[in-house]
Order: C-alpha cells, then sequence, then structure tokens
C-alpha cells in the first residue's frame, strides 16, 4: 500500500484536503507565528524549574557508548546538537541504564560512580552550547531518563537478548526465544532493582540534572509492569500493584534525593504486536488476535485505546506532586508504525498499514484527552516528525489548543537540530534537513551500526558506516 508522501502537499488547504480524506481532526494553523510573543515561545513553569518555550528534545540514545558505559564523541555530538536547538525542555536525553543488566545495547550509557562525570559532562556540554546560541539558561530544563530494559535487554553483546521479563507474553516470548519462567523477574529482584534505581537517581542528582525521568515506555520494564494483569504477587493484577513499582521509586527519591524532581514518560496505549503480512509489499499485520489482554491503555481488541487506566496513572502523578508528564505509546520492537509513524520501515519492519498520519493523529489525540483531563500536568507529545513541513502548523495549533503543553520532537532533531530556533526566529524551514522518515537511524542499529541521520545529516553521510548500511539496506 503506497501512502502520498507529505511533501507532494504544496500548501497548507493539500494537507488539510488529505486530513479530511482520512477524517482526521488534527488541527493546523495557517501561519505559524516568530518571536517573543508567538504560541511556541511562550514559558511554561514546572517544578523541575522554567521552561522558556513550547519545543521539546525526546530522548534519542544513539547505540555509541563505550562498553563500560561512557559517552563517546559521537554522543557528545548529539547533546551539543540538543543544546543547540533552542527547545526548552530535554526531556532525558537519552535513555541511560540503572545496571548493568538492563542495558538494552552493550553501547548503551550506564550511570554508576565511575562513570558519573562522564554523563554530567553530557548535559554540561550541553548548556554551555545553549549558552554559546541563546542568551540565556535558566529557562532551560534537562532532565536524564533512566531505565532497565527488561524484555529488551542486550546488555553483552549486539546479537544475543538477555531479556529479564515481568510476566510471560505468547506472541513476544516467541520472538525471543523465551520458553520457561527463568527470565522472569521475581518479587525481590524488582525490589532490588528499586534500590539501584533509587541510587541512579541519587547520583543523577549529583551529576546537576534537575529531574530524571522514571521510564515507562516502549515495551521496556516500567512499562511492561504496567500491562502484568496476569502477573502474581506484589507488583501485578491490580493497578495499584501495577504501579507499585513507580511509587516505590518516587518514594525513594524523596528520600533519598531530597529535591530532585521527577518526570515521566510513559506509552499511553498500547496495540497488538505487529509482523510483516504475506503479500508481496509485506505490509503489517496484528501477530495476534482479539482479545488481547497484555495493553495498557488498550480496550481488549488489541487494537484500540481506552484511556480510562492511563488516565488514572496520571492521577496517581499528581498525587505524587509530579507536574512533568511525556506521553509516547506502543514500541519500537513489536509495533513501530504506532509508536513512530515512517513511510519507510526500519529494514526488520514491516510496511505500514495505515497512512503514518493516522498515527500521528492517534498520538495527539490520546495526549489531547489526557492533558484536558489533567490541566495541571506539563505535557509534552511525541509522534511529530512524521509531520515535516506541517510540524511547525500543527505543533502550534495544538499548544494553542491546550492539547498538549509542548512539541516533542525525536528523529527531526537528528536530520534538523535547528528546527525550534528557526521556526521560532521566522526563518524558512531549510527542507533538505527535513527528517523524511527514512528509518535509518532506526535501521542501522538494528544491524549493530550505531544510530545516526546517515541520509541528510552530512556528518553521518559521510562515515564509513553508511556504506555498510546501504549494503545491508540493498540486501533486504
Ligand atoms: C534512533 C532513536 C533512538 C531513540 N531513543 C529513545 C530513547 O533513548 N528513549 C526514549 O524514550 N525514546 C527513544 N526513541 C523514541 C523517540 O523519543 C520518539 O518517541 C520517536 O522517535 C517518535 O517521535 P518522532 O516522530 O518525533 O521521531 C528513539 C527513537 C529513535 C528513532
Ligand atoms: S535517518 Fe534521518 S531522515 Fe531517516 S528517519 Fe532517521 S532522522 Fe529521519
Amino acid at each position: 500500500m503506497a501512502f502520498p508522501r507529505i511533501s507532494s502537499y504544496k500548501n497548507v488547504d493539500q494537507f488539510r484536503e488529505r486530513l479530511s480524506e482520512l477524517s482526521l481532526d488534527l488541527p493546523v494553523d495557517d501561519e505559524v507565528q516568530s518571536g517573543d510573543d508567538a504560541v511556541l515561545a511562550q514559558p511554561l513553569v514546572s517544578k523541575a524549574g522554567l521552561i522558556g518555550n513550547r519545543f521539546c528534545i525526546l530522548p534519542m540514545e544513539g547505540w555509541d557508548g563505550t562498553a563500560d558505559g561512557k559517552p563517546t564523541d559521537l554522543t557528545r555530538r548529539r547533546w551539543q546538537n540538543f543544546g543547540l536547538s533552542g527547545a526548552k525542555l530535554i526531556w532525558g536525553g537519552e535513555a541511560v541504564a540503572v545496571r548493568h543488566d538492563g542495558r538494552a545495547n552493550p553501547n548503551q550509557l550506564l550511570i554508576n560512580d565511575t562513570n558519573l562525570k562522564d554523563i554530567e559532562s553530557l548535559r554540561t556540554l550541553l548548556v554551555a552550547t545553549h549558552a554559546e546560541h541563546f542568551s540565556k539558561t535558566d529557562d532551560l530544563c534537562v532532565g536524564l531518563q533512566l531505565t532497565h530494559s527488561g524484555r529488551y535487554a542486550k546488555p553483552n553483546d549486539k546479537h544475543t537478548a538477555e531479556p529479564r521479563i515481568a510476566y510471560r507474553h505468547s506472541v513476544l516470548d516467541q520472538r525471543l526465544g523465551i520458553d520457561s519462567d527463568d527470565k522472569l523477574l521475581t518479587d525481590d529482584d524488582l525490589k532490588q532493582l528499586i534500590d539501584d534505581f533509587v541510587a541512579a537517581c541519587v547520583l543523577a542528582q549529583k551529576a546537576s540534572f534537575a529531574w530524571v525521568d522514571v521510564k515507562h515506555c516502549h515495551g521496556y520494564l516500567g512499562h511492561e509492569l504496567l500491562s502484568g494483569f496476569d502477573r502474581d504477587g506484589e507488583f501485578g493484577g491490580s493497578l495499584e500493584n501495577r504501579t507499585r513499582f513507580l511509587r516505590n521509586i518516587v518514594a525513594g527519591i524523596r528520600s533519598e534525593a531530597p529535591g530532585l524532581e521527577i518526570g515521566v514518560r510513559v506509552s499511553v496505549f498500547d496495540f497488538v504486536p505487529f509482523e510483516p503480512g504475506d503479500n508481496e509489499e509485506r505490509t503489517g499485520i496484528p501477530s495476534a488476535t482479539a482479545p488481547y489482554q497484555h495493553a495498557f491503555g488498550g480496550d481488549g481488541s488489541g487494537l484500540g485505546i481506552d484511556l480510562s487506566e492511563p488516565s488514572k496513572f496520571v492521577d496517581l502523578l499528581e498525587e505524587l506532586d509530579i507536574d512533568l508528564l511525556c506521553t509516547t505509546c506502543g514500541s519500537p520492537y513489536y509495533n513501530p508504525h504506532i509508536q513512530r509513524p515512517a513511510i519507510f520501515p526500519p529494514s526488520d519492519g514491516y510496511q505500514p498499514p495505515e497512512d503514518p498520519l493516522v498515527g500521528v493523529h492517534r498520538q495527539i489525540a490520546a495526549t489531547a484527552e489526557l492533558k484536558a483531563k489533567h490541566p495541571s500536568m506539563i505535557v509534552a507529545g511525541t509522534g511529530y516528525s512524521y509531520l515535516q513541513e506541517w510540524l511547525p502548523n500543527v505543533g502550534q495549533a495544538v499548544v494553542k489548543n491546550s492539547m498538549a503543553d509542548s512539541v516533542g520532537l525525536g528523529r527531526m532533531v537528528l536530520s534538523y537540530p535547528e528546527l525550534p530556533a528557526d521556526v521560532l526566529a521566522g526563518k524558512v524551514m531549510a527542507r533538505k534537513k527535513i527528517c523524511r522518515t527514512f528509518s535509518d537511524c532506526t535501521t542501522a542499529p538494528r544491524n549493530g551500526i550505531v544510530s545516526g541521520c546517515y541520509p541528510l545529516d552530512p556528518f553521518y553521510k559521510a562515515m564509513p558506516e553508511r556504506e555498510q548500511l546501504l549494503a545491508i539496506k540493498a540486501d533486504m
């Protein structure tokens, strides 16, 4: 199924026409404002500090740390780009593992005493770069995303999964070769991990981060626990039990790292895993049929949304005195078309079964529903990169209509780091830098290569890894 490219819409009316063909109620402003009075230039005040505008850099790891979990020059370049973007909310930088067995790949950053100065230097570099380009940094709000990769842990070898799971899953266990309960984390394992998480948060505070994101998204452990409906014991079953992991980490932070603020990035809905269909295009099809009981924020069909539990989850954040929420959905491993809408799938994926605009709208609409129910939360949304030329027009309209507070940028910031600054300065967008969702930044790490924007970023274009990636894609 081929879908029209975004670049084929020559003006805002043509773009709107496509939205209406798809029956998508997505707000789009005709003109994007610039200057101090612009909608996207308005500040926000969080418990974590002042946030000088409405752009947020989403966490983006690069599979480019050292074997012992320190940043490399490639990592530093990415954080520098985050700083020069002009965005004032830095949602976590990238996923940093709280301990070795929780690393999603052998090159993921790892926070511990030995690596502390190196992790701190990323924040220092980001802030210094921001200071060079913009007048002030007291309105730059920088957090660190902390994680345990759970089912998707690969700490020692790029090609060897070492999963630690919250519950047995009929489809995902098969994909990872799990055929016994050996990989299940016991309640005692989780209690130990909570202590390790808190210890990592203490270190993040020492490294001068204003806040930490206790990651609950994308199929990693925090997220998987939220859907442990049929897990026994203290961490499964009721919503209270399924959120015990978060609640105990938050209690530990309040006691061990007072003053460190907290945000949560959460997959607010999930679908059934997908797989390539057997048509010539390998269009994605669901890997399981209804009823599907493993989707947090799902309606039980595997393909629908029910935000009643996610809304209770946000109630809980409010009770816990947390005001930073970043919404995302699904998982890049088992349903990437909902998580990061793209016209070209990653190499191990399937062709999108829907116009990627449908996926963008799904995330924006779910975020708006949660924001409406929780107006005092500061909500950063996700899924905007596929909008390409129309990202600023939609982002501005979303913020203006209080459907989210901040426009999160993922892939777009890899190809076009200066986008927020350009938009706020009223510059014409640099078309050659606009992310076209080629998915090379996902295909590369799936094949053991560092991530980056190989098609558009001249720095990555010139790397020898680009040839390697092209060869892999040619073989597909
Ligand atoms: C190369 C790459 C690395 C990513 N790393 C992380 C990560 O470390 N933590 C996280 O929460 N999300 C991560 N994501 C997901 C993005 O933050 C974002 O949710 C996704 O790309 C969709 O937003 P977009 O449409 O703006 O790209 C990553 C995505 C990509 C493409
Ligand atoms: S490789 Fe570049 S153009 Fe492709 S999806 Fe990633 S950021 Fe976008």
